[in-house]
């Protein structure tokens, strides 16, 4: 196969590779924000631009089984993993589960010096957009978590989010219509369809988040958005009293989406990252190559690759098992990449999601550094051979002007490959050796 084609997209597409990673590794690390990954109590930590300090791991519990969350939450914030940060949402419809898995678990800690810290994620749906309608959400969130928020054995930091900037008709599963239609009479009568002035239901929302943070009675931990867009995001920073503390997104706009990513860096929104392991099944075997499979498994890679952007990842499981895999604890202890490592996560991640044109024949890309040094040994090669070519104008050199006999007494044939002697046969006497030996292993490769 021609080599030419994918070292061309290889070289084209290596300056927009390492510019996306610089902005995902080098400028999210900016060395302020990889301070504020404090290793407290053992485990990842980060701090919002409130000064609220708050666990990256966390265990997703959107999306489980109802049936498992109770167990799964009581044991994931044992003292052996410290999965210290719970995601759900309102449309989860499973907060007094998780409530109920956050006492339990407390009690079963039996930590009677110090309290666990338990931080809690909630969304409010988009069918609950507007001041009064997000009111009416936060309240029977708050009522859902009742049990936990009063208890003595844990302290709970809530923190909420609007789950989406408005119902998009688009989007083939947002059944907006039906949804808007089933909806309780309570909520129909404290506001109104959303979809009828989006807008102002948003800022409506984001007034009420903000009215619900600044007062002295029901302080919350944090406020922000999830699945927000660039221009959603600087909307409600254009109104915002507070801004967004957070901002939940999937894994393809942290790989893909550079503009949001810095946006968020400069104003110092903390990214949270959900789909981190689902959307990247098919890359968990490039990952494999990227890390010694003896210091971690493929999955721990993913995270830790996050973590070390100060990117904060709650996987979801529906087994024990793996909650040990996830946990806070394992992930604190491990080893910490290398830049070229981060590099190699990257593009095996990227891999997964369908750029195998791009890096087609090699499984785990070379550095910037190998193929920079590629590129420079072959210019050189090429300079050195034009040089010493002979001008159009100059005549062929004679025969005689290169002595076999001469050349023989200084190699005996003895010491040389067969090769050597085949290349020495076939090469034309009007150019240098060296010069036909590089014309020739190019022809090999059909360049
Ligand atoms: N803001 C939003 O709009 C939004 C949307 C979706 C999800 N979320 C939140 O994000 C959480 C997680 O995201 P997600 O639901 O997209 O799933 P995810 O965490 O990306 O992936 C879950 C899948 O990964 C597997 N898995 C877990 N740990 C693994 C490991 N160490 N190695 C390999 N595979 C592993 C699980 O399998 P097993 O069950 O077999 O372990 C499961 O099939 C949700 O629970 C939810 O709280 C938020």
């Amino acid at each position: 196969m021609n080599i030419l084609f994918p070292l061309l997209l290889l070289t084209s597409a290596l300056p927009s590779a390492e510019s996306a990673f610089a902005m995902n590794s080098s400028e999210i690390q900016s060395p302020s924000r990889t301070d504020e990954m404090i290793l407290h109590n053992d485990i990842r930590m980060t701090r919002l631009s409130n000064n609220q300090m708050m666990p990256m791991i966390g265990f997703g519990a959107g999306n489980v089984p109802r049936s498992h969350v109770g167990a799964l939450v009581a044991d994931a914030i044992q003292p052996d993993k410290k999965i210290y940060l719970i995601d759900t949402a309102r449309e989860s419809k499973n907060e007094a589960l998780i409530a109920e898995g956050i006492v339990a678990g407390a009690e079963r800690c039996n930590t009677e010096d110090v309290k666990p810290e338990i931080h809690v994620i909630t969304k409010v749906w988009y069918t609950h957009l507007g001041y009064n309608r997000t009111k009416l959400a936060v309240e029977d969130s708050l009522e859902a978590f009742r049990d936990a928020l009063e208890s003595d054995k844990v302290d709970v930091k809530l923190h909420i989010q609007l789950h989406y900037p408005r119902c998009y008709e688009s989007i083939e599963w947002m059944d907006c219509d039906n949804e808007e239609a089933v909806l309780d009479e309570k909520v129909k009568q404290v506001g109104p369809d959303p979809r009828l002035d989006p807008r102002n239901s948003l800022k409506g929302s984001w007034t009420y988040l903000e009215d619900l943070y600044l007062s002295a009675n029901f302080p919350v931990a944090s406020i922000g958005v999830s699945n927000f867009a660039l221009a959603d995001l600087e909307e409600v920073q254009e109104y915002s009293r507070v801004q967004p503390h957070t901002l939940q997104i999937n894994m393809w706009s942290v790989l893909y989406d550079p503009l949001l990513v810095e946006h968020c860096r400069r104003h110092n929104i903390h990214l949270q990252v959900y789909n981190a392991l689902q959307s990247t099944m098919s890359s968990l075997e490039y990952v494999a190559k990227a890390v010694p499979s003896s210091t971690m498994t493929p999955g721990q890679a993913v995270i830790s690759w996050l973590v070390k952007q100060d990117i904060s990842v709650f996987p979801r499981t529906s087994k024990i098992t793996r909650l040990s895999e996830n946990s806070a604890t394992d992930i604190a202890s491990m080893p910490s990449f290398s830049p070229k490592q981060m590099e190699d996560i990257e593009f095996a991640l990227r891999r997964g999601f369908g750029e195998d044109d791009i890096i087609e024949e090699l499984p785990i890309p070379p550095s910037a550094d190998v193929v920079s040094w590629f590129l420079a040994i072959t210019s050189l090669i090429v300079i050195v051979v034009t040089i010493r070519a002979p001008s159009v104008s100059s005549p062929p050199k004679p025969l005689k002007a290169t002595p076999k006999t001469g050349r023989r007494k200084r190699l005996k044939p003895k010491h040389r490959s067969r090769e050597v002697f085949k290349v020495r046969e076939k090469a034309p006497v009007h150019i240098g050796r060296s010069q036909w030996l590089v014309s020739y292993l190019l022809k090999q490769m059909r360049l």
